[in-house]
């Protein structure tokens, strides 16, 4: 008797501590919503005295996060307030969109992170811009930067004939600066976030050049073989070889990120070139559902393997932004609404049941497969579960959620086609006029460079067996500088 009452207590308790939702009520998803964003929040210490604002700790090694995560973590937050209506978190999302745009070009490459700076870091940063502006968020104040501003900034960059070189026969190389690690390689990431953009500016401004450009890269994309007949999107190739060795991995968000690009072409064109997008929308979500929905919840197939997670902190973010930009999808494709929503709640039900752990009872950890907390949690885990119950009210509370705005149909940011298009003149000559900083320069270098040849050596298993010297797939991304795979 007595042990029953104390058994009762212990899972009483423990019941009570886990992430509680019933996921066919709203008001019971707001809550749950809400608990998790409290805990995701609990990893931004940005708006504290002396802190900075907008990022995660990091990057490596000062904490586990990169910088572009920061922005990713911002896109979550303002489709959390958007699905929820909760605007807790409003300020500091915009404080933090606001502080790491990088004056006066103000195009997300702020000076300090350009060692890890590739297309898709600045590209994430870009999307949560875009998307402020999509969901009307409140303006920034006359004197800053507006969102559609913000990405039109991003897409004119990564536009300009400097970003774009005919190796591989066009794209976007991953990395920006040329002394960066994975500078020689083009990947799907970085041209699906430039597709992505150029597809929602041109619905948002209605300006076909936007289109052109989604047009233009999604069909490099195809033809360099990064997606095959059967839609799998896979991960990239290096320039060294013409980008004939493509990395096969399959990560949700490259198949999410062009998939969301694919309903925004579905929605801003019609006739023949509507029927088109259509095909690939309805292409791709078939594919994602068998990829990554195989048996319910959302699996990070590449990393997320039976006895082991090889997922880097980078990719234990994915499976929020493929719920979220799936949901998206389904609001814009009305076509693929009821397919997308029900593995979305499917595999929504699955992720809450890993939200059991930590101190409080409630963090959530990565795999959803199993029902239970396996004891890995992070931003990204958290970020993840904000996501994809939010989504969820797409349904739930259908008369009150908008899909995306355009400037004709209630978006009221301010946008400027020359954004982004005059470089800050200090970025080059600054540098080389000051002392110090060049001093601090040679410094980079050399470290840069010593790293760079230590990777080499490594890669190239020159202590074992002297093998050819090529660089292949994977050489940096497997690397511990880096990040991903
Ligand atoms: C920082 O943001 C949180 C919300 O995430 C808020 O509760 C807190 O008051 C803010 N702190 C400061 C110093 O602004
Ligand atoms: C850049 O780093 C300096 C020094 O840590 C910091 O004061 C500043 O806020 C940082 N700027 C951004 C945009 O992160
Ligand atoms: C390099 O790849 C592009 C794209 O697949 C192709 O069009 C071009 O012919 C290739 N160049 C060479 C020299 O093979
Ligand atoms: C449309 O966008 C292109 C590319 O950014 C820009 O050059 C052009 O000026 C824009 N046109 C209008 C009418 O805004
Ligand atoms: C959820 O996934 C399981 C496993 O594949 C399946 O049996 C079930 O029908 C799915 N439910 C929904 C609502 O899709
Ligand atoms: C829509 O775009 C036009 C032309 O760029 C601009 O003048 C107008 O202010 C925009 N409308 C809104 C509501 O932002």
């Amino acid at each position: 008797m007595l042990s029953a009452a104390i058994s009762l207590l212990l899972l009483g308790g423990s019941a009570r501590a886990a992430l509680q939702v019933d996921l066919t009520s709203a008001s019971s998803i707001k809550k749950a919503a809400s608990d998790v964003a409290y805990d995701l929040m609990g990893y931004y210490s940005g708006n504290l005295s002396g802190q900075i604002p907008g990022i995660l700790p990091g990057p490596p090694p000062a904490g586990e996060y990169y910088w572009w995560e920061g922005g990713a973590l911002w896109g979550t937050m303002l489709d959390y307030w958007h699905y929820t209506g909760d605007a807790t978190y409003n300020d500091v999302t915009k404080q933090a969109l606001l502080f790491q745009t990088g004056p006066p070009q103000n195009a997300y490459m702020p000076r300090n992170y350009t060692i890890s700076l590739g297309n898709d870091d600045q590209g994430f940063w870009g999307m949560s811009a875009m998307l402020a502006a999509e969901l009307n968020f409140p303006n920034p104040p006359e004197d800053q930067p507006q969102w559609l501003e913000l990405a039109q900034a991003v897409f004119n960059t990564q536009a300009a004939p400097d970003r774009h070189d005919d190796t591989c026969g066009g794209g976007l190389r991953w990395q920006i600066p040329i002394s960066n690690i994975g500078y020689d390689y083009k990947n799907s990431i970085a041209n699906g976030i430039f597709f992505n953009l150029g597809a929602r500016l041109a619905r948002y401004t209605q300006n076909n050049t936007y289109a052109e450009w989604a047009e233009k890269t999604w069909d490099w994309v195809a033809g360099v073989g990064m997606m095959d007949d059967e839609i799998n999107v896979y991960d990239g190739g290096h320039v060294g070889v013409n980008c004939t060795d493509i990395f096969k991995a399959q990560f949700s968000y490259n198949a999410g990120v062009f998939m969301q690009g694919a309903a925004f072409m579905y929605d801003y064109t019609t006739g023949e070139d509507q029927k088109r997008w259509g095909d690939r929308v309805q292409r791709l979500v078939t594919r994602t559902l068998e990829i990554f929905f195989d048996t319910g919840p959302m699996i990070e197939v590449s990393c997320e393997l039976e006895d082991r997670i090889s997922c880097k902190t980078d990719m234990l973010a994915f499976k929020g932004f493929l719920h979220r930009w799936m949901a998206s999808t389904a609001q814009l494709a009305p076509f693929a609404h009821d397919s997308i929503m029900n593995a979305l709640k499917n595999s929504t039900a699955y992720a809450v049941k890993a939200c059991s752990g930590g101190d409080n009872g409630r963090q959530c950890g990565f795999r959803w497969t199993t029902g239970e907390y396996d004891g890995l949690t992070g931003a990204g885990q958290e970020m993840n579960v904000v996501a994809a119950l939010s989504v969820l009210l797409v349904d739930l509370e259908k008369s009150s959620i908008t899909g995306p705005y355009t400037n004709t149909t209630g978006g009221t940011s301010q946008g400027n086609p020359f954004a982004g298009t005059t470089p800050d003149p200090s970025y080059d000559k600054g540098e080389v006029t000051k002392g110090d900083r060049v001093g601090a320069g040679i410094l980079t270098a050399i470290v840069l460079t010593s790293l760079i040849g230590a990777l080499v050596w490594m890669s190239l298993g020159a202590g074992e067996s002297g093998a050819a010297p090529v660089k292949r797939r994977g050489d940096t991304r497997f690397g511990k500088l880096r990040r991903r795979i």
